[in-house]
């Protein structure tokens, strides 16, 4: 990853903020560097990303299966409830050539309606799933259970702003939540039957294996 398209891709400020730990100044990807290290490193072949507000980890996901030159596929479900960047299919996939990261398969659609389509029946194997749509216990447990039978055994999962109960007003001030993800990953880490390493950037991260797949 060189100089030039961090610059283009830290310098876009769709993407500052949302919980990474990013900074344009000093070219940081902040746990960006943790999801384009552990891809480059593990060599996944499908990722699936939930929920995203523009891009940051599924673009980050798919520029490392870039330069893994393998054959890598991210898919992205994000059914654009925080506003209509996500509606118009053209507009999303000039988004994503911008930087030229690879194809990026979005649907938009929430979990719930994925995992009732055709798409969730036809996909293969999952070696990265990562979780970070609507960051409620309840949500988190869905899209994780939902997700379990497609894992590969050499899986990871991750889920994002799983430490804290921050306050969020992102789907409008009447629309106001406490993130309850931290309930669900220690539900996780209570049965005994999971590898859970937190990293403590921002809100948080989790990522999580079975350990039953050690
Ligand atoms: C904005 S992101 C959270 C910010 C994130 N940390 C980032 O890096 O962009 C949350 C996304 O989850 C999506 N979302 C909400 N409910 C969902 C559901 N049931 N299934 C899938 N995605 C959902 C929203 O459309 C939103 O874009």
């Amino acid at each position: 990853m060189d100089r030039g398209w961090l610059e283009s891709f830290l310098g876009c400020p769709d993407f500052q903020g949302m919980g990474h730990g990013q900074s344009l100044s000093d070219l940081n990807l902040g746990l960006g560097w943790v999801y384009y290290g552990l891809c480059r490193a593990l060599r996944p072949q499908r990722i699936v990303c939930i929920g995203s507000y523009r891009g940051f980890v599924p673009i980050l996901f798919a520029r490392a299966l870039k330069d893994n030159s393998d054959d890598g596929h991210v898919l992205f479900i994000d059914p654009s409830f925080v506003d209509d960047f996500w509606k118009d299919q053209a507009e999303v996939w000039s988004h994503f050539d911008k930087f030229d990261a690879g194809e990026i398969e979005h649907h938009c659609l929430t979990t719930q309606k994925f995992v009732a389509s055709q798409h969730f029946a036809n996909l293969g194997s999952i070696d990265f799933l990562f979780i970070d749509g609507f960051h409620s216990a309840e949500q988190v447990r869905f899209d994780h259970e939902a997700f379990i039978p497609k894992l590969s055994p050499r899986h990871l999962v991750f889920f994002h702003d799983s430490l804290s109960n921050n306050l969020s007003t992102l789907y409008g001030e009447d629309k106001q939540y406490n993130f309850s993800v931290f309930e669900y990953v220690d539900e996780l880490k209570a049965s005994g039957r999971y590898q859970v390493l937190d990293v403590n950037v921002e809100h948080g991260l989790s990522i999580v294996r079975s350990v039953d797949d050690t």
